[in-house]
C-alpha cells in the first residue's frame, strides 16, 4: 500500500486549483439512474470513490464515458442488474445512493447495508423509513436492503417525511426517489448541504420539481420521466477548507482558485477568528495566509451546514496544535472521529479526548513520526500535521486520502511542500490504465 513521506517545515506559496466535489459527483452519478437519457457531468473530480461509483453504474448496466478526465457521459439505457453487491457498498458506503434512483425508475432494487465505519456505526434507517413513506416495501435479507414499488400501483407515492436527525445522503436517497413519485413529497428537517442543492440542480435540469433545497423543508412534485441533462459539479468545499489550514499551518500563502467561498463561510470565519487572514478575490478565488499575530485558539462544535462541518474537524484539529491556548472540539455528528487525535499524539501534540469532545493545547513543537491513516479526513489531518513537524512523517495506508483528494501530494508539492508518495507494488493494485494517474 502506497505511503506518503513528509518533510516539514516549508511554508506553502502558490496557487492551487480545486477539484470538483465528491459529494457531490457521487449522487448526482446516481442520478443518471432516473433516465434513459445521457447525462453529463463536468468538474467530476478524479479521485478513488469516483472510480468506485463509475464501477457500480457499469455493473448495473449503465455505459459511462470520459470524453474527458473530469467528464462523465452517463447513459442508463439497458439497465439489467438491480443490485449494489456487498463487495462494492463495503468500500463505499455511498452505494447506497443508487436505492432512491433504482426503486423510483424500475420499481424494485437490492443493495448491501453498508454496516458501520471507522468514525461511527453510520446505519442507513432513516433512509429506509423515507422510502416506506413513499410506499416502498422495505425487507432485510442476508444483510441486503430488499425494496420494492407498492404492488400494483408500481411507483411510489408521494408523502410527508420528517427526517429525525439531519442526514445528507438520506436527503440525497429520498430526493431522487420522490422526483418519480406519484404526487407530492414533502421532506421536513432535510439536510441543507450545498451538495444536496447541487444535486437538486441537476435534478431539475432533468425536469424534475424540485423546491426548497438549501433550506430544512424541500417539496418535489413528482413526474412521469426525466429526460437529459448537462452539468457542472461544484467545487469541493471541503478539499478548499483543507488547503486553507495548509496555508495557515505551515504559515505559508496560498490563492485557491476554482473553489465556491460561499460555500465555506463558516469554516472561513473561524478561521478568521484564529487568526488567519482569508481574502475573497472574487466569487471562485480565496487569498490566504497566517496572521501577523499567529495562530490564536478557537472552540468549534461539528453541526450540519451550515454551521462548522464535521469533515473538516480533524484538518481543524492539526491548526489548533499550533495556535496559542486551549481549544475546545465538539463532535456531534459522529461517535468516532478522533482517531486522527491519538497518531498526532505521537508527534508530540496535547490533546486530551473525553467522550465526543476533544481538548487541544497549543503552540507545541511537532516531531515527525510513522503514521498510520484511519479514514480519508483523518488522513487530511496527518499529511497538515506533517507539513509542520520537524523532520520526517511517513503516513501509511493512504489509500484513504486518494478515496477524496485528487493529487493531493502533487498540488502540495506544486506550492514548495517537500512531500512524495512512495509507492508499493502498485502495479498489482491498480489497473494498468490508471498508474501514475491518481
Ligand atoms: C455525508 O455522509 C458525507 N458523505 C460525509 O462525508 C459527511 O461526513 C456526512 O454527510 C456529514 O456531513 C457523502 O456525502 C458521500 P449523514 P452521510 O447521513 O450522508 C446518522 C467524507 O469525509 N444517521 O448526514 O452518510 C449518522 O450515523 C464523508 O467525505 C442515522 O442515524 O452522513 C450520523 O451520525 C465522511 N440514520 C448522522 O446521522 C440514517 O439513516 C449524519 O449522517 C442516516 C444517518
Amino acid at each position: 500500500m502506497d505511503k506518503f513521506r513528509i518533510t516539514g517545515g516549508r511554508p506553502l506559496a502558490g496557487r492551487v486549483s480545486i477539484s470538483g466535489a465528491k459529494n457531490s459527483s457521487l449522487p448526482c452519478m446516481a442520478a443518471a439512474l432516473l433516465t434513459a437519457e445521457p447525462v453529463v457531468l463536468h468538474n467530476v473530480p478524479y479521485v478513488r470513490d469516483i472510480i468506485t461509483q463509475r464501477r457500480l453504474l457499469e455493473d448495473l448496466g449503465a455505459t459511462v464515458l470520459t470524453p474527458e478526465l473530469r467528464t462523465h457521459k452517463i447513459t442508463a439505457a439497458h439497465i439489467e442488474v438491480f443490485e449494489a453487491p456487498y463487495d462494492l457498498v463495503k468500500t463505499m458506503r455511498a452505494s447506497v445512493l443508487v436505492l432512491g434512483p433504482l426503486l423510483a425508475r424500475f420499481g424494485k432494487a437490492k443493495v448491501s447495508l453498508p454496516g458501520g465505519c471507522a468514525i461511527g456505526t453510520r446505519p442507513i434507517d432513516l433512509h429506509l423509513e423515507g422510502l416506506q413513506h413513499l410506499g416502498a416495501e422495505v425487507n432485510l435479507e442476508a444483510g441486503y436492503v430488499v425494496a420494492r414499488a407498492p404492488a400494483g400501483r408500481g411507483r411510489l407515492q408521494g408523502a410527508e417525511i420528517h427526517f429525525d436527525k439531519v442526514t445528507v445522503t438520506g436527503t440525497e436517497n429520498l430526493l431522487m426517489a420522490a422526483t418519480l413519485a406519484e404526487g407530492k413529497t414533502t421532506m421536513h428537517n432535510a439536510a441543507r448541504e450545498p451538495e444536496v442543492v447541487d444535486l437538486a440542480e441537476l435534478l431539475n435540469r432533468m425536469g424534475a420539481r424540485v423546491r426548497g433545497a438549501g433550506t430544512p423543508t424541500i417539496t418535489v412534485e413528482g413526474v412521469e420521466a426525466l429526460g437529459p441533462a448537462e452539468h457542472t459539479i461544484i467545487p469541493d468545499r471541503i478539499e478548499t477548507g483543507t488547503f486553507l489550514v495548509a496555508a495557515a499551518i505551515t504559515g505559508g500563502e496560498l490563492e485557491l482558485r476554482d473553489c465556491r467561498p460561499e460555500h465555506s463561510a463558516t469554516v472561513i470565519s473561524k478561521l478568521r477568528e484564529a487568526g488567519v487572514e482569508i481574502e475573497e478575490v472574487n466569487q471562485s478565488t480565496l487569498h490566504v495566509r497566517r496572521g501577523a499575530g499567529g495562530l490564536r485558539a478557537r472552540d468549534i462544535t461539528t453541526e450540519p451546514h451550515p454551521r462548522f462541518p464535521t469533515d473538516m474537524q480533524a484538518q481543524y484539529m492539526a491548526l489548533m496544535t499550533q495556535a496559542e491556548g486551549r481549544s475546545v472540539i465538539k463532535e456531534t455528528i459522529f461517535e468516532n472521529r478522533f482517531m486522527h487525535a491519538s497518531e498526532m499524539q505521537r508527534m508530540g501534540a496535547r490533546i486530551a479526548i473525553d467522550g465526543r469532545t476533544a481538548i487541544v493545547d497549543g503552540p507545541v513543537h511537532l516531531t515527525g513520526a510513522r503514521l498510520q491513516a484511519s479514514d480519508l479526513r483523518a488522513s487530511a489531518c496527518l499529511v497538515l500535521a506533517g507539513l509542520v513537524a520537524a523532520g520526517e512523517t511517513i503516513i501509511e495506508r493512504v489509500y484513504h486520502i486518494d478515496r477524496g483528494y485528487e493529487k493531493i501530494e502533487a498540488k502540495l508539492r506544486s506550492v514548495g511542500a517537500d512531500i512524495e508518495r512512495l509507492r508499493e507494488s502498485v502495479t498489482a493494485s491498480l489497473p494498468p490504465t490508471e498508474i501514475g494517474v491518481l
